[in-house]
């Protein structure tokens, strides 16, 4: 039997640049670490709680579908989406603030699915997409593995920065390097939890007309505000004020519904859509039948209307349960900026932790997170980690706190990792103070 090593080198050759290079997710990887152990809590992966899925009415919509009766329930269907969802999410949109036509719009496999066709459609090897630093690693994946130029812009307190994506565009095209698109998740985004000021929001749009360059605006999170932080109007996309077509939306169902449908959709300029959905072709010819069914079913029923607001004060509770936790345990190292909505929490720790090596000790104690290399276009180092805390109940948070606390303190008393005699105080460790924390 050959080794995976010789195996991997025999087929080496029959690989194209592209499956040489192909970028793993980070977050699939870390996620993966702790997967089957007993007990282990995994902050790692942005899931949803399976808890707040609307598990009664999915069976009764489900079992409703396959009886047979409609024989199109699990044939193929339209590439675009089925219409019935079409005309739906022309609603959807509707309410926030995006006017759109069916003809603006195709259903796709996940907004992942969606990031990848954008990807094939925009860029050839060697465009640049302008990233936000950090930035959701699905985005960096799918630009990445279609060759492109990352080029990272840094975040300041409102959103992408202005004069960084000024100077950044300004430099590209004076290389002589085509610039495709800016990449951003405006709302909660993944992983800090930043949510764009609408002041930024509106300039970014300003920029994109002014540079011509279309920003790919990603918004699975959109929906789920915190109510004691946020209002639906922080969340307002950059699409509903794109009077001039610079912006493709992306959305899902993923974290409203269930993400194991696999239903979302991209809004943009009719021509572009068009293309996507050609892509889409080549793809998978068309998003699952039955999952479009059910997630119209859900859909036109109210349940994802009346549940959203559910949803947000479950993810509030344990937005606040790890925080308090957080504030409690580490409140004197770690500092973070509260979260408004959304799933994560981005956690910075002081330069004397090597973010990576903790969470190896903190996989040996049950608890996972990614660390904030994972995020970065060049993977380097970072003193954040992200922390998911949506998919866990608020207990279990507490557990997974008080074990990544443990961790933390054996890796500052550890003489191999620690901070060493020069730094004894958490201010000389450079550590934020308690009140700097949000927590
Ligand atoms: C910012 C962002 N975009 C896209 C996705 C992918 O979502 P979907 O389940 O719709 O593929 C995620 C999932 O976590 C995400 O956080």
């Amino acid at each position: 039997m050959a080794s995976e090593a010789t195996l991997n080198a025999r087929y080496e050759a029959h690989l194209s640049r592209v499956g040489r290079t192909v970028r793993a997710s980070a977050i699939r990887q870390a996620g993966d670490l702790g997967a089957g152990i007993p007990d282990f809590i995994s902050l790692a992966p942005g899931f949803p709680d399976a808890s707040l899925f609307p598990w009664t009415e999915i069976r009764d919509i489900a079992a409703a579908a396959l009886d047979g009766r409609d024989p199109t329930v699990l044939q193929y269907g339209q590439t675009r989406g089925y219409r019935p969802l079409l005309d739906a999410l022309i609603q959807v949109l509707d309410a926030r603030g995006i006017v759109s036509r069916v003809e603006e719009l195709v259903v796709t496999t996940g907004s992942q699915q969606g990031l990848d066709l954008c990807a094939r459609v925009l860029l050839d090897p060697g465009d640049v997409v302008l990233v936000e630093r950090p930035a959701y690693t699905g985005g960096l994946t799918a630009f990445g593995n279609a060759q492109a130029r990352l080029v990272a812009v840094s975040q300041d307190a409102e959103g992408v920065s202005l004069s960084e994506l000024e100077r950044a565009i300004a430099g590209e095209r004076r290389a002589g390097h085509r610039v495709a698109a800016l990449y951003i998740v405006p709302n909660f985004q993944n992983p800090t939890g930043l949510l764009t000021s609408r002041t930024r929001r509106l300039q970014l749009l300003e920029w994109a007309a002014r540079r011509e360059v279309l920003i790919v605006e990603d918004d699975p999170y959109g929906s789920l505000y915190f109510d004691d932080a946020a209002s639906e109007a922080d969340t307002r996309p950059l699409k509903a004020d794109d009077r001039e077509g610079w912006v493709i939306y992306l959305s899902s169902f993923s974290k409203t519904a269930a993400p194991g449908f696999r239903v979302a959709w991209i809004a943009g300029p009719e021509p572009i859509v068009n293309r996507l959905a050609i892509a889409k072709q080549s793809v998978d010819l068309c998003t699952g039948t039955l999952d479009q069914r059910v997630i119209f079913e859900i859909w036109k029923r109210g349940i994802i209307d009346r549940s959203v607001p559910r949803l947000r004060q479950a993810y509030a509770l344990k937005r606040t349960a790890i925080e308090k936790a957080l504030a409690r345990e580490l409140g004197d190292l770690v500092s973070w900026g509260s979260p408004r909505g959304g799933f994560f929490l981005w956690a910075a720790f002081p330069a004397s932790i090597d973010v990576e090596s903790l969470n190896r000790r903190c996989a040996s104690k049950g608890v996972l997170y990614v660390p904030g290399s994972a995020f970065h276009v060049d993977a380097r180092a970072s003193q954040h980690a992200r922390l998911a805390f949506s998919s866990h109940a608020v207990e279990r948070l507490d557990v997974a706190i008080a074990r990544l606390a443990e961790a933390v303190r054996e890796t500052l008393s550890d003489p191999a990792t620690g901070p060493g005699p020069a730094s004894g105080s958490a201010a000389a460790r450079g550590a934020p103070s308690a009140a700097r924390s949000s927590g």
